[in-house]
């Protein structure tokens, strides 16, 4: 299918993982599919295996200046941004006596104000170019309620989905759409390092964290970023013209809102 043909995609933290999976999805429905990620090798290799159509880019999402320096290189390689996938984000976890302010500082300066200022960035170009346009942020589950040792990750995804409410009504006027998607479980490096922090706090052998949250899922199984895709795509897609700031679970039925 070509859901998105002609149309051209950001999207940043896609060196791996779900983002990774959203890029070669964009392209296999016809979209050219900048993949931007601070690990430049991790976005060079996804970019490779999509071949034409694919570009990659070392974005630092925390720097205005490399935010900047991919949306010009993003539009000056596709004559144009239809579409931003704010996807980087980082986890981490611990109890609430023990959150350090660098922790803290990290994961709000890549999580929020990276999905914040990438918004910015290419919503002022749209508007430059007169371009209508779709945003979709990463949100989560997490950003639905507290959990006793994620506070840090779980206001960073509160805030996501709190962006995506103003800038959404804010830019609709330009016919720029801002949504988000709030995945439950999704399976994949990331979670590896989730385990660890659990094996950590709740003195768990590693790998039962994992097994107890898949246990949890009412769909039966932790998600696969295949099962986003539907979403990812429709949410950039024409079809979804007349929707705003909204943020859509999807999750397996884990939560409800
Ligand atoms: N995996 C899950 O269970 C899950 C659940 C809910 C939401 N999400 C969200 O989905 C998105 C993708 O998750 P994932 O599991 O693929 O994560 P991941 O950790 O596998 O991939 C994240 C990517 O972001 C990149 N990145 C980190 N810091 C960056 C920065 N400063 N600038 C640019 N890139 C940076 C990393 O190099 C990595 O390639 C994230 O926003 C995450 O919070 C994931």
């Amino acid at each position: 299918m070509t859901r998105l043909a002609g149309k051209s995609a950001l999207i940043t933290g896609a060196g791996r993982g779900i983002g990774r999976h959203f890029a070669k999805t964009y392209a296999a429905e016809g979209a050219r599919v900048a993949i931007g990620d601070i690990d430049f090798e991790r976005a060079r290799t996804a970019a490779a295996e999509i071949g034409d159509g694919a570009i990659a880019l070392a974005m630092d999402v925390t720097s205005e200046d490399s935010i900047e320096a991919a949306v010009d290189a993003t539009h000056d390689s596709f004559g144009g941004i239809d579409i931003l996938i704010n996807n980087a984000a980082v986890f981490t976890a611990a109890p609430l006596t023990e959150i350090t302010r660098a922790d803290y500082q990290q994961v709000f300066s890549i999580n929020v104000a990276g999905t914040l200022f990438t918004m910015q960035a290419v919503a002022r170009r749209m508007i430059k170019d007169g371009r209508k346009g779709k945003i979709i942020n990463m949100a989560s589950q997490a950003g639905r309620r507290g959990e006793p040792l994620v506070a840090v990750y779980c206001a960073s995804k509160a805030a996501v989905i709190s962006l995506t409410q103003s800038a959404g009504l804010n830019l609709i006027q330009h016919g720029i759409n801002v949504n988000a998607i709030a995945p439950g479980v999704v399976d994949g490096e990331h979670w590896d390092g989730v385990d660890a922090f659990f094996a950590k706090y709740e003195n768990k052998p590693e790998g039962q964290k994992k097994r107890e949250v898949e246990a949890g899922v009412p769909f039966g199984r932790m998600a696969t970023p295949q099962d986003l895709v539907g979403m990812a795509v429709f949410l950039a897609s024409d079809e979804a013209d007349y929707i705003v700031a909204q943020t859509y679970n999807v999750d397996g039925g884990q939560w409800m809102s």
